[in-house]
This record gives C-alpha cells, structure tokens and sequence, in this order.
C-alpha cells in the first residue's frame, strides 16, 4: 500500500473516532438534582430528587415515604408522559393517600389477625385493615422521612434512602437498619434494591408501591392494559384477602395470566376470589427460583405502545387492580383517580407469610443480611 493511502486510511479512522467521541460527549449523562418537597407537621422538611437518565426517562423521588412522585416514560413516538398516579405537593400525601406510590414495610401487604408468634414469642400489630394489619400498621415506612443521598454515574442517577426503624416499633422486634436504593438507569429501568439488618429475630416484607397507567394521566381505567404474569400458582385467601395457604393453580380461572390477557377480560366473571379482591389484589408466585432476578410481570398499553416489565428476586407478586379508587381522591393535575384508574404490581414475600410456615420465610436474624432486587424496565416498541 502506498504512503498516500496509509495517510489517508489513518486520517479516516482518527475522523471516526474523533466523530464518535464527540458524540459520546453530546451524549445526555444520567443527572440527579434535589430542591425541597415541603415541610412536615414537625418543622422537618422533605426533599424532591429529580432523576434523569439522559434518554427520556425521568422520575421524582421524595425521602418522605420513599415516594416515587412521578416517572416520566416516553411512548411509541418518543413522547413522554407521567405513568404514576399521585399528587402534585407534599400536602396530598400527608392528607391521605391509598400507599401512592410509596416504599412499603415493615410489611408490606397483610398479616391476619394482627399478629404473629416468631420463637415462641407472640407480637401483636395494628388492626388497620378489617382486623388485620396492612402495610406495617398506622405509621409505617411510607410516611418516615428516610435519610437521602443522591449519587449518579454515566449509566446512572439514583437516591439512597436509609432509615432506622427502632425495636418494637409498629409492635415489630429489633431494631431494623433499612437501605433502598431507587437508580433509573440509561437502559430505561427504574431499579429497586433492598438491604436490611436487625440486632434480634424479626420479620420483614418491604415493597414498593406504584400505582402504574402505562396510558399515561388521566387516560382513565387500566382495562384496556394487556397483561403477562410468569406465574403457575397464586395464593387464594379468605374474605379478609388472608390467604388460605393453599397454592392454587391458575390454569382455568380468571388468575390465568401466563399469556397476555387484557386486565378488564375476566375482571368482571362470577369467581369467589374475584369476589373476595373486589377485583384483582391477590399474590401470584412467581416462577423460578427466588433470589434470583426473573421476569414476574410484563405489561403493554396498546394505544401508547408503552410496555413495563417486572424482574424481581422476590418469590411473590401482588396484583392489585385499584379496587378501592372510587373517585373520591383528586391527585396530580387535578386528575380525578375513578374506579381502577391505576394497578399495582407489587413484588414481596407472600401476604401473612408469618402466620404460615410453608411459604418462603420472611424471618430475618442478627447476623444475616437482607437483600432484594426488583427492576422495572420500560420501552415502547
Ligand atoms: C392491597 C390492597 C389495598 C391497597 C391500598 C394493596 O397492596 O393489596 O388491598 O387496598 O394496597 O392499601
């Protein structure tokens, strides 16, 4: 080869790579920024942190409740649009709010009866749900004001929440250190990763809890969504939605959701469970082995095109089709949440896994290390 086409032949490569830099630089990085959210009844305030990863996708975080206060996810045609419902200031979530949103423990979901026996010893817990206790009683970690620190890299920007959850509280033993990380990453997830320690035997469910329309705000019900849960068996329960501890496949009921199937299909059937739910708000188990991070839900909106899934390390998934909206909460925009405005597809250990054995224990011991991952990932293709 002569000179000139060596010369020449370099020249184009060092164009390239020059070009390729430049892009690189242009490239959006993963920011996070914070400003304050509001105060709380005390004096102390909340912070807002703002997620962006750089490639359409944004979240706003408060450490009051861990709330995810929105998550902006472009559709088909690049257009993005808030898929949570909540409200627009702090004061919304101080005043009332169905868990909008919000990080959940010490135990999330239900335990019957309002308590539970661990080493021979009994616990006694808040009766605020028909005479079980839900979601850690009357002041669990959704309305805490969590220690924060923002952090971001080139594939991400998140917020570390920590919290010290001191023995006895809420009626639970041992004092419970709490890290949750929330990172929206630049290939669309939004990542949720779970780490907690005890100094005595205690008992942990922690969860998060987004109210998702993939339709985006006011788009009104979430029927039209179609859904896919990985998922054989579901836990059936009782009136008081305990379950019953029996595993129950789903192959031919209305809990069949192993190919996709529009959530409003068989919402309305004449089925006990159904009944039971007021719709769906039962735990599915989610295939394969837990501990290991594995597809639990995929969701599609057709009209946005807009498709969310769910990988979790957790054994179960709560499917909850916003039963309880009833028109009567006006949340961000001025948006009226109607009847099943929102679902939430929330990973965890099965509901009143205390008062039964046989499901994946929920018993955490000094010594050991909590751990606990789930993903959800966006796109529209
Ligand atoms: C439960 C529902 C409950 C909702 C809001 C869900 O996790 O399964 O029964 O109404 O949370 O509290």
């Amino acid at each position: 080869m002569s000179d000139r086409g060596s010369l020449l032949r370099a020249g184009a490569v060092a164009s390239v790579l020059l070009f390729a830099a430049c892009r690189m630089e242009q490239r959006p990085m993963p920011t996070v920024t914070d400003r304050p959210f509001g105060k709380l009844p005390d004096g102390t305030e909340a912070r807002l942190f703002t997620l962006d990863n750089g490639r359409g996708m944004r979240a706003t975080i408060t450490n009051y409740g861990g709330i995810v206060t929105s998550l902006v996810v472009p559709d088909r045609a690049g257009q993005g649009a808030d898929v949570v419902l909540g409200y627009d200031s702090l004061a919304g979530y101080l005043r009332t709010t169905p868990y909008f949103g919000a990080l959940v423990g010490r135990y999330g979901n239900r335990i019957g009866k309002a308590r539970f026996s661990l080493d021979g010893r009994s616990y006694t817990l808040a009766a605020n749900d028909h005479g079980n206790s839900l979601h850690g009683g009357s002041k669990g970690f959704d309305k805490l004001l969590w220690e924060a620190a923002p952090f971001h890299d080139t594939a991400q920007a998140g917020v570390r929440l920590h919290l010290v959850s001191p023995d006895g509280d809420e009626g639970y033993p041992g004092r419970l250190d709490v890290t949750v990380t929330y990172a929206l990453t630049d290939a669309s997830e939004l990542r949720i990763t779970y780490a907690a320690t005890t100094d005595k035997p205690t008992v942990l469910n922690l969860t998060h809890h987004g109210y998702f329309n993939l339709a985006g705000p006011a788009a009104g019900d979430i029927l039209g969504h179609e859904l896919l849960l990985a998922a054989d068996r579901f836990t059936p329960v009782d009136s008081t939605l305990i379950p019953t501890g029996e595993l129950r496949s789903v192959a031919g009921t209305p809990m069949d959701f192993r190919t996709p199937v529009a959530i409003g299909a068989r919402i309305g059937e004449d089925d006990l469970q159904l009944r039971f739910g007021k719709g769906f708000d039962h735990n599915w188990v989610v295939n394969g082995p837990a501990g290991t991070l594995r597809l639990a839900a995929r969701v599609r909106e057709p009209r946005s095109g807009r498709v969310m899934e769910v990988r979790t390390t957790e054994p179960g998934i709560q499917f909850y089709t916003g039963n309880f909206l009833d028109g009567t909460i006006v949340g961000k925009g001025g948006t009226v949440y109607r009847h099943r405005a929102g679902f939430c597809l929330e990973t965890q250990h099965f509901p009143d896994t205390p008062n039964h054995p046989d499901f994946p224990t929920a018993v955490l011991r000094p010594g050991q290390e909590f751990h606990s991952a789930t993903v959800y990932r966006f796109s529209a293709p």
